[in-house]
């Protein structure tokens, strides 16, 4: 099991409507990306270099023949694995959202609600300083109701009903981020002294919209939520005022040691131009939700997958040969794949640093689709063999840059369609690789097979009508996984789930040309899964007994495959 902490923790050819045929540019009108994607337009250049090169990225695709996803979903249903936690006849009648009935459950299955009865705390009071249990809702809506109250409040008056809140952690939490960044702000963006009252209001709202139980996504186990827009927000107010109860220790021994941390005290904290950014993006978020104008009115599930035994291939024997792929140096995941499945680059504690420092990938998606944080609040820490889904989260803000050159860049305008459960076209895909301390741990089968399955359970469709998959370098960042040994492992994962696969190497030249080259042979040698998996065992082998290998694994396969054609 990775192991993980808070800021960078742990760790086909599709039968589409056309028939497949690799050896064959599948042209589409538009959509071609950059020049550095496989081209493949049929355009005939004159011989040389560039006929060569049009030979050799002759099998990839364009990003616009690439399935997108057009589920027929039918009327919304709820079941003994997916919680619904609106009414669902009143919206499959009339597409309103209400608040599905339900008790409150103090229970270690669901999440432990701010509001619920059963949490307590124990103040003295009176002369005689009296210990009296007191229920800790009614604390904080005394104070959440002082700020909601209020027309403009400032910071100070921010942290001190979250310390109210929190006694336990007045000399703990800092908030000089807070403070740094409300100062920072120029007059004229500078809205926070009027939105953090409507943000107070909010999160006292939450026994209103959210009455019944929210289960744990547990390890182990797949299941499913459904929740709105709105009930998200008021989760996430009250994650800001860091109001849920027995969230704020990781402790070996802690309840919830094994779930991500769901309240937003480590934002507040430890100033820097990240987090001047971060916070630019997450007040934007409630600027908009607060509004009554713009606050979101749809949807959005998140799905845990757990991949059973039975359900693991045997790699090594798999017959698939390689679907569809589109590579492109250009663009990013996120603004250039519409309509796929877009993978995040997670942590096992989905989110990864998004509350922290972390500004990767997964940060960075969460940060521009902030309703994706709330899934901390119940997601178990991720095995193995599991993956999460979220389905309907909407991006509120664009950025620019990576990593410490990240900066907020301003609202963004979400157009995507929803579907009939009233939720956006946008199918996130969490799935967390392996980290590596150092590069040549990798290079073992144990290690390439936990990818291959990592990534099949994300991968795996569920029906027929699936939309192909957007990736980049996945594990090849902070956990520091060779770019092509990955890139090798989620197209071995995506032939075997019979889906597309779009791959951006986010700048990375020599990457793209490599994979549409080696693409291109192994679709004109029908190379299979499983011949590529002993082409994998062999190269570990090399690379344990060479120490750091003469040749990467491009050339490695490259090859091998030449010198067993010459053979025949
Ligand atoms: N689209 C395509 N590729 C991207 C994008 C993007 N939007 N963003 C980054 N990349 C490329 C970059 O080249 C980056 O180095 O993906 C590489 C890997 O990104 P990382 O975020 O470092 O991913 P990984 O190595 O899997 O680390 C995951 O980092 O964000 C945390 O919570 C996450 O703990 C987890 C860890």
């Amino acid at each position: 099991m990775a192991e993980g902490n808070e800021d960078y923790p742990q760790g086909s050819s599709r039968e589409g409507d056309e028939p497949y045929r690799a050896d064959k540019c599948l042209v589409s009108s538009s959509q071609a990306i950059s020049s550095s994607s496989c081209t493949g337009d049929g355009r005939s250049t004159p011989g040389g270099e560039g006929e060569q090169r049009e030979q050799d990225t002759a099998s990839c695709s364009l990003l616009g023949n690439l399935k997108q996803c057009h589920k027929k979903l039918g009327q919304l249903t709820f079941s003994r694995t997916h919680t619904v936690l609106i009414n669902v006849p009143i919206f499959n009648a009339s597409k309103q959202l209400l608040p599905e009935e339900g008790r409150n459950m103090w229970h270690s299955s669901f999440v432990k609600m701010p509001f619920s009865p059963a949490s307590v705390v124990t103040i003295k009071t009176g002369l005689k300083k009296q210990p009296t249990q007191v229920c800790r809702w009614e604390i904080i809506i005394k104070n959440l109701d002082s700020l909601a109250s209020k027309k403009e409040i400032g910071v100070e008056d921010v942290e001190k009903v979250i310390i109210k809140c929190n006694p336990q952690y007045k000399d703990e939490w800092m908030f000089d981020a807070l403070y740094s960044f409300v100062k920072c702000i120029p007059k004229e963006e500078n809205y926070f002294h009027t939105l953090f009252p409507k943000m107070a209001a909010l999160a006292l709202s939450l026994p209103l919209h959210v009455k019944k139980a929210i289960p744990l996504l547990q390890t182990g186990h797949s299941a499913a939520i459904t929740l709105s827009q709105v009930q998200i927000s008021c989760l996430l107010a009250n994650a800001f005022f860091c109001t849920f109860p027995h969230r704020n220790t990781s402790r070996p021994n802690a309840e919830y040691h094994n779930y991500p941390t769901i309240n937003f005290n480590r934002l507040f904290g430890n100033w820097s131009e990240r987090k001047k950014e971060k916070l630019r993006a997450i007040m934007h978020y409630f600027n908009v939700v607060t509004d009554e104008n713009t606050k979101p009115q749809g949807l959005v599930t998140f799905e845990r997958r757990c991949l059973r035994e039975s359900e693991l291939p045997s790699w090594r024997s798999c017959e698939e040969t390689l679907s569809r792929l589109h590579v492109t140096s250009k663009g990013s995941i996120e603004a250039n794949s519409a309509g796929l499945l877009q993978v995040d680059f997670a942590s096992c504690l989905i989110g990864g640093g998004v509350l922290g420092s972390g500004l990767v990938q997964e940060e960075i998606l969460f940060l521009m689709n902030p309703e994706l944080i709330v899934s901390r609040l119940f997601t178990e820490r991720l095995a193995d063999n599991e993956c999460l889904i979220v389905t309907g989260s909407q991006q509120f803000s664009q950025y620019t840059g990576f990593g410490g050159s990240f900066e907020w860049m301003g609202p963004h305008e979400d157009n995507l369609e929803r579907d009939e459960w009233g939720r956006l076209q946008r199918h996130i895909l969490a799935i967390d690789a392996l980290h590596f301390k150092h590069t040549k741990e990798q290079y073992s089968m144990l290690k390439v097979t936990r990818e291959l399955n990592k990534a099949f359970c994300g991968f795996k469709g569920y029906g027929d009508d699936e939309p192909d998959i957007a990736t980049g370098k996945w594990g090849c960042g902070v956990y520091n996984g060779d770019p092509q040994l990955k890139a090798v492992i989620q197209l071995m994962a995506a032939a075997k789930a019979r889906r597309g696969l779009a791959f951006f190497t986010f700048d990375d030249e020599e990457l793209a040309n490599g994979l549409q080259q080696i693409y291109h042979l192994l679709v004109k040698e029908g190379i299979t899964v499983g011949k590529l998996y002993r082409l994998l065992e062999d190269y570990c082998a090399v690379q344990q007994a060479l120490g750091v290998s003469h040749e990467n694994l491009l050339d490695f396969i490259r090859d091998n495959i030449r010198c067993s054609r010459s053979q025949l």
